[in-house]
């Protein structure tokens, strides 16, 4: 594996694969690997010829009170795991280099799908989202992109991105996956102290219950809601920012709860934000599926 923190040397790598009629995957990310990166890198590995990564904690998707200053990083680790799982080339540009004339003046906006959910209470940050992503896109130009759905919207947004552009990548989500006792995995997971960590598995066991509710014939979309709320309620170092219902592909709201439901929420546990999701199925074998489980025993 090479480490490359040059948009030109990057450049020159995936020129040359796509020269030689290699196939290039691409995972971008922000670093502080945990399973879920990993499970992503391994997906570009198996299919593809060159597969690049890249770290780079994006200024344009932090608004000035959150936590840009203090995510965590740990480049020497990310770099040893990135290297067991295959990778190529890890990208790690400076600010200055993605950056050069500071916050860029050109910005990817998608109109409707970043509204709601989490672009309620971060309205600027998808914007900071799809313009380094279309940057990384050109910088690299992946035959197929990879991002995980436990950043359900992001990848939402990011599949409307490229299908508006005409981009010619092919934009991959895959599953969420878990701690062994279902939290699910985020760099961020770091900031929570003991109690605030269990604390936060009630994310995992609210979304659980109603997916559970949902086979047992649940199809009021408010009620499930409404389940999710009152369990989350209950536990005072966590307030519930938003739980929504809302169509697994088009991401409008519903009432009704079909097979393709996708059941979200974001929360603070104390000041660390975190987000899960479920995709809602009416029978009982999908289940551990969504919530993301058989993905986590077969990376760990
Ligand atoms: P980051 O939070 O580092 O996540 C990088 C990729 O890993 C994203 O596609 C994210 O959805 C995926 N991921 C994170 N936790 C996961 C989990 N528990 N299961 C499966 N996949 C998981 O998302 C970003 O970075 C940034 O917004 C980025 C796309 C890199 C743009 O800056």
């Amino acid at each position: 594996m090479i480490v490359v923190d040059r948009i030109r040397e990057v450049r020159e790598h995936c020129d040359r694969a796509r020269a030689q009629g290699q196939s290039v995957g691409l995972v971008p990310t922000m670093g502080y690997f945990h399973a879920g990166h990993r499970s992503l890198m391994r997906a570009a590995r198996a299919e593809n010829d060159l597969v690049v990564v890249t770290l780079f904690v994006n200024p344009t998707q932090f608004a000035p009170d959150e936590d840009l200053s203090r995510y965590p990083r740990d480049l020497e680790g990310d770099r040893a795991a990135a290297e067991l799982e295959g990778v190529d080339v890890l990208f790690t540009p400076p600010v200055e280099e993605m950056y050069p004339d500071g916050p860029p003046r050109t910005k990817v906006h998608v109109a409707g799908l970043t509204e709601g959910m989490c672009g309620v209470g971060r309205p600027t940050h998808f914007d900071g989202v799809t313009t380094v992503v279309a940057k990384l896109f050109s910088i690299v130009g992946p035959c197929t992109a990879y991002f995980g759905r436990k950043d359900y919207q992001q990848v939402a947004v990011i599949t409307q991105m490229a299908r508006d552009l005409d981009l010619p990548v092919k934009v991959v989500g895959r599953p969420l996956v878990r701690e062994p006792d279902g939290l699910a995995m985020s760099s961020r997971n770091a900031y929570l102290g003991d109690a605030e960590r269990s604390a936060a598995l009630v994310l995992h066991r609210s979304l659980r219950a109603a997916a559970e509710a949902v086979v047992d014939g649940e199809r009021d979309a408010t009620r499930l809601s409404d389940g999710v709320r009152a369990a989350i309620d209950d536990v005072h170092l966590v307030q519930l920012e938003y739980i929504e219902a809302r169509d697994a592909r088009t991401l409008e709201p519903v009432e009704r709860i079909t097979d393709d439901t996708v059941l979200a929420l974001a929360a603070q546990v104390r000041k660390t934000r975190l987000i899960d999701n479920v995709v809602l199925h009416t029978t009982e074998s999908a289940i551990e599926v969504d919530m993301g489980m058989v993905m986590h025993e077969e990376l760990s």
